[in-house]
């Protein structure tokens, strides 16, 4: 079986929807890795008995030495994909070199709404249309080659009725993609 690497921040639902749609079943998620150690992921992934390593990025003097911590780990895993799942910390050009198959979700069509805070600022932008977006990690932020992306029409939401939609979207488009590139390798 193909083997992905997820590394995330905070919640951990996509971690938690991808692990029940394919872990075990289409590919192994041989390591789950956070930076927060106060991630509620890390909970959600241990339940579906993934195992989780915390590397705390505050314990590292730069960017680049927690890349390498970071680096190091994922090595041992000879993952074939790693996958970002709500990961909040900007990777340096050393990761990207060393691991050129990393695949990130965002919550907006991109290129609108780069960064940090896309599903506020695509709710209030006066677009009538929005979605997520999957793509490959690149040098800069969220604009990497675009693989897949889902829409949806935003007239009339309430902004928890969006983000829910948001995170349904999300939910579908990711294993999916996950999948996909997979069988391509
Ligand atoms: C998702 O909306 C994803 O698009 C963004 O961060 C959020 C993570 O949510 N990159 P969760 O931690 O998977 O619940």
């Amino acid at each position: 079986m193909k083997k992905i690497v997820v590394l995330f921040s905070g919640n951990g639902t996509n971690l938690e929807n991808i692990a029940k749609k394919l872990h075990k079943k289409h590919l192994l998620i041989t390591k789950a890795i956070t930076n927060n150690p106060h991630a509620k992921g890390i909970e959600r992934a241990k339940r579906l008995g993934i195992e989780v390593e915390i590397i705390d990025h505050k314990k590292f003097t730069s960017r680049e030495e927690f890349d390498k911590a970071l680096i190091e780990v994922i090595k041992k895993e000879a993952p074939n994909l790693i996958v970002l799942a709500g990961f909040m910390r900007i990777l340096t050009p050393l990761f990207i070199k060393t691991f050129p198959t990393t695949i990130n979700i965002h919550p907006s069509l991109l290129p609108l709404f780069k960064g940090a805070n896309a599903l506020e600022r695509s709710f209030k932008s006066p677009m009538k249309v929005a979605g997520v977006t999957v793509h490959w990690v690149e040098e800069e932020l969220d604009g990497g080659e675009i693989i897949d992306q889902a829409c949806l029409y935003k007239k009339g939401l309430k902004f928890e009725e969006f983000k829910e939609k948001i995170h349904e979207l999300e939910y579908e488009l990711y294993p999916k993609v996950i999948l996909e590139i997979l069988q391509k390798e």
